[in-house]
């Protein structure tokens, strides 16, 4: 019997600006999911990461099930409700529609879901990361599926050196999911030539070329391309499957240790470390840094176990002062060259509006006359 994993997040309200979600929120939000306990869910974990909820959902209902949808949906309303009440910052944020319509793909809330047969011992990785987009992935995912220098295990493996399907979706695409299939390790250079872009193709989902089964999954929502313009970062949540057919749990984790620069970070327009963070982590210096936190469960017979939280490690701790380190030197040069997202990605329109405004005072003093070419 297949088992499935939603997990479903969204900024429904935080206090103190954005930064973390209060205990009523909080609470509010497990109310709701947890009355579907036994029914429409076999187990669930809410949590949350900067100042957004992630619900995570077990059931047997596949992917994209319009009742687990609008369970996830009915109880960030709720929680909204509680977030008015409470006159938290952004209460009902990320919910950009009026009225649930049986998915809440393209409604606000991210989502990140897989399904499949699990395996005796089923061990899995949830990651939820805030004040950055879903590209933030790209590169630890690259590295703890397609390069031996991360991953002992492609080496050591027989089902690894199999290699990975990587599939990528191209987001500025909004015509529908514009994606394309590219096998780890024969298009290894394909793969990093679109993997180096994270605000426009993501790693949606990795399988495993042993035997197709599914190893990861990412949210690829941006919240821009709903609303029609930018309404915050898209924060991005991922599972990912772990041991025997898959990378080990350290091989996963292995890349984190960069504390690689993200866009996100201060108003959604700047580039800052990914810093690994304890579950529950809210945000701090120059409304970031950008965060990540990682879970990790065994899910048996539709039950998890309590989560490790494994970012709380004291190993990270070096990890979290080299991040520090590196924000505070971007922060020196302030809104110079690349520590400033470029146009198309600011959350704000303010740029464009000055840039608009300075349009008509600029002069050419020293026009070139040109011939037109004649071939
Ligand atoms: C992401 C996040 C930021 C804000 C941004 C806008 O979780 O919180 O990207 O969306 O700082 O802030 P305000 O609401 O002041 O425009
Ligand atoms: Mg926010
Ligand atoms: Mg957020």
């Amino acid at each position: 019997m297949k088992t499935t994993l939603s997990v479903i997040k969204a900024d429904i309200g935080s206090i103190g600006g954005h930064v973390a979600p209060s205990k009523d929120l909080l609470k509010t939000v497990r109310a709701r999911v947890g009355a579907a306990l036994g029914g429409l869910v076999s187990d669930f974990h809410v949590g949350a990461t900067g100042d957004d909820i992630a619900i995570l959902m077990v059931h047997d209902r596949g992917v994209g099930d319009p009742d687990v949808h609008a369970l996830a949906w009915e109880a960030f309303r709720e929680g909204t409700e509680t977030a008015r009440g409470q006159g938290l910052y952004g209460a009902g944020q990320d919910l950009l529609v009026d009225a649930f319509s049986g998915n809440v793909k393209g409604m606000g809330p991210a989502v990140a879901e897989m399904e499949f047969v699990p395996r005796p011992n089923e061990p899995f990785l949830f990651f939820a990361a805030d004040k950055t987009e879903p590209g933030a992935y790209n590169l630890p995912l690259y590295l703890a599926f397609a390069d031996p220098m991360n991953t002992p295990g492609l080496l050591l493996s027989p089902e690894l050196t199999k290699g990975f399907a990587f599939r990528v979706q191209d987001v500025d695409f909004t015509a529908g999911d514009r994606v394309i299939e590219l096998n780890a390790p024969e298009d290894l250079y394909n793969l990093a030539a679109l993997l180096r872009d994270n605000s426009r193709f993501v790693v949606e989902s990795i399988r495993a070329r042993s035997d197709g089964d599914v190893a990861a999954v990412v949210s690829t929502t941006r919240l821009h391309n709903i609303a029609g313009k930018y309404t915050g970062k898209d924060d991005p949540v991922a599972l990912v499957r772990v041991q025997k057919n898959f990378p080990a749990t350290g091989e996963i984790l292995a890349p984190y240790g960069i504390a690689p620069y993200v866009n996100g970070a201060m108003r959604g327009s700047h580039v800052g470390p990914f810093m690994p963070v304890p579950h529950g982590t809210g945000t701090s210096y120059f409304d970031g840094p950008p965060l990540v936190s990682c879970l990790g469960f065994c899910v048996h017979d539709g039950r998890l176990t309590e989560p490790v939280d494994l970012f709380a490690h004291p190993f990270w701790d070096t990890v979290r002062a080299r991040a520090a380190e590196k924000a505070l030197e971007m922060r020196r040069q302030g809104f110079s060259g690349a520590a400033m997202l470029p146009y198309s990605e600011l959350e704000y329109g303010g740029i464009v509006a000055i840039l608009n405004k300075l349009d008509a005072r600029f002069t050419v003093v020293a026009p070139v006359e040109t011939e037109p070419l004649v071939h």
